[in-house]
């Protein structure tokens, strides 16, 4: 039996799904739809959180500048998303693209890539819901420093100082809620949709506003504190395996703050715009995709861009370095700023905020792996559709299941990175496929073309590899692990039972669902 690892599934052939008539979406959303969508999965975890953490332990106030370096790594990807997704309007996202483009094994590493970003984004804004669902807590029932409500053997999202072996019932019980609101099929409306995405920007321009009234200026002073060793900041997270793997290759000493300090927290802060790339997959239901889609990408990654940087701003000065709180930051910074009650608003918009952005990444998870079954990667008989709901309820309960236990059993810190790396490693290759596919198929209608090619992608290549240096040995070796497991299964199972080799029809069932754009999420619809 040959092995054609890069065998395509052709554009047409892709594109045919979506074509017909009668199963096409409809094309209803506009520029400013898509970026409120993106703004909704965008905003969440990372700010609510990453930033204390990136201050505190790599970069200082100049978190502000990783802020920047990292929105200019996701505004060079963005547009090869941007382009891809006009040229191949199917959902399925960097999946999809890389099965057109690059070959089946691609597709493969790419979709199980993705796999692991999504549930571990799932996780990771979980345990963030957790760890500001407990400050709300503690808050309102006004609970002195350090005491938290709910014991941190089960809560507090590694708020607290939960012993060794604990247990996140709070992040487990939000995403069983999730998982089952997924499975009933839930539709939410664009508008309520926009409602929260309102609702999250006002609580950030909150922060912003409340937060200038306790700005000290000496607190940005030295803006880019000298580098200086981890052992002597005290910060004992980023030696050994926990270094990044730049540092580590050099054999330097484990340092913090200081330029390398602004890219490691730019590889740390990069989660915070995580969720763009959404947008991207939306192609099928944008009025005009050729200038809708970049402005929507662009747009919603410009208003976080400016969001973050001031709130980093603001956030590094109202307290110096070494006191900026490492989790739920922005609503702890007040409490320690001695105003309670703006704590409280903050945890009670971010609880609201994050659950969206938890929804989501669900429901992003299921569609992927929906899409990896129907073209047989996967067992195709996961993707049954539930008589009554008509949602993948296995699929969906898998998802919920494989999310609930890494969310509720895993230390929070180790998982942001993974899903960092995880997404880098997608926008590198979205942004070699763009190259690829230019030249093998430079015959495709592009409605929306990357500028300066072959500058753009390859820029945006080389500046996600630098980021991707810039992450923990630790995460590179479990990524390593996560991608050698995925081709394992690949070669033992999904090469030979790939639609591409055994040229099996679709089940009516999967058909149905496929074009029934029951697994778009619901703020598309
Ligand atoms: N960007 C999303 C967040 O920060 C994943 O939660």
């Amino acid at each position: 039996m040959s092995l054609n690892l890069l065998r395509t599934k052709s554009i047409e052939q892709s594109l045919a799904d979506a074509d017909e008539p009668e199963y096409q979406l409809k094309r209803t959303l506009s520029a400013l739809d898509l970026a409120v969508f993106g703004i909704g999965v965008i905003i969440g975890a990372g700010i609510f959180t990453l930033t204390g953490r990136a201050a505190h332990n790599t970069a200082g106030p100049a978190v502000i500048l990783s802020f920047v370096i990292a929105a200019v790594c996701c505004a060079l990807a963005a547009m090869c998303y941007a382009e891809f997704a006009s040229t191949v309007p199917v959902s399925g996202s960097a999946y999809t693209f890389s099965y057109a483009a690059l070959g089946e094994i691609f597709a493969w590493i790419i979709g199980w890539d993705l796999i692991l970003e999504m549930f571990l984004a799932v996780s990771v804004v979980a345990q963030g819901w957790s760890a500001y669902f407990g400050t709300f807590l503690d808050q309102i029932t006004g609970q002195p420093a350090g005491s938290h409500v709910l014991p941190d053997i089960i809560a507090n999202g590694g708020n607290g100082n939960a012993p060794a072996f604990n247990v996140d019932l709070m992040a487990i019980c939000l995403i069983i809620v999730l998982g089952v609101l997924m499975i009933i099929g839930i539709k939410e409306s664009m508008a309520v949709n926009r409602v929260l995405v309102v609702l999250k920007i006002c609580i950030v321009l909150f922060v912003i506003f409340a937060g200038i009234a306790f700005i000290n200026r000496d607190n940005w002073s030295p803006f880019i504190p000298a580098a200086i060793s981890a052992e002597e900041a005290g910060i004992t997270q980023t030696g050994g395996l926990t270094q990044p793997l730049l540092q580590w290759f050099t054999g330097s000493q484990p340092m913090v703050y200081g330029v390398g300090g602004i890219f490691a927290g730019a590889a740390l802060v990069f989660f915070a715009y995580i969720g763009f790339d959404v947008v991207a997959t939306t192609a099928e239901e944008a009025k005009n995709p050729k200038k809708d889609l970049p402005k929507g990408i662009i747009g919603s990654l410009v208003v976080c861009t400016v969001l973050y940087c001031v709130v980093a701003l603001v956030i590094t000065g109202m307290l110096p370095t070494a006191e900026i709180p490492q989790s739920a930051a922005l609503a702890t910074a007040f409490a320690l700023k001695g105003a309670p009650w703006i704590a409280i608003v903050v945890s009670a918009g971010a609880v609201c905020g994050l659950t969206t952005v938890v929804l989501t990444m669900l429901i992003g998870s299921t569609r992927l792996i929906f899409a990896m079954s129907r073209d047989g990667l996967f067992p195709m008989g996961l993707a049954k559709v539930h008589p009554k709901f008509r949602t993948p309820w296995v699929i969906a309960t898998i998802v919920t299941v494989l999310c609930l236990v890494v969310a509720g059993f895993t230390p929070v810190g180790v998982l942001e990175e993974m899903v960092n790396i995880g997404t880098l490693f997608a926008f590198l290759i979205v942004s070699v496929a763009v190259l690829v596919l230019r030249k093998r198929r430079p015959d495709l209608p592009r409605p929306f073309r990357v500028p300066f090619v072959p500058v753009v992608p390859v820029l945006a290549a080389i500046i996600c590899f630098y980021l991707m240096l810039n992450l923990a040995v630790e995460t590179w070796l479990r990524f390593l692990v996560w991608m050698v497991l995925g081709l394992v299964i690949y070669f033992a199972y999904s090469h030979w039972h790939a639609r591409l080799h055994t040229g099996k029809a679709l089940s009516s069932d999967v058909e149905e669902i496929i074009h029934s754009g029951v697994l778009t999420p619901p703020e598309n619809r």
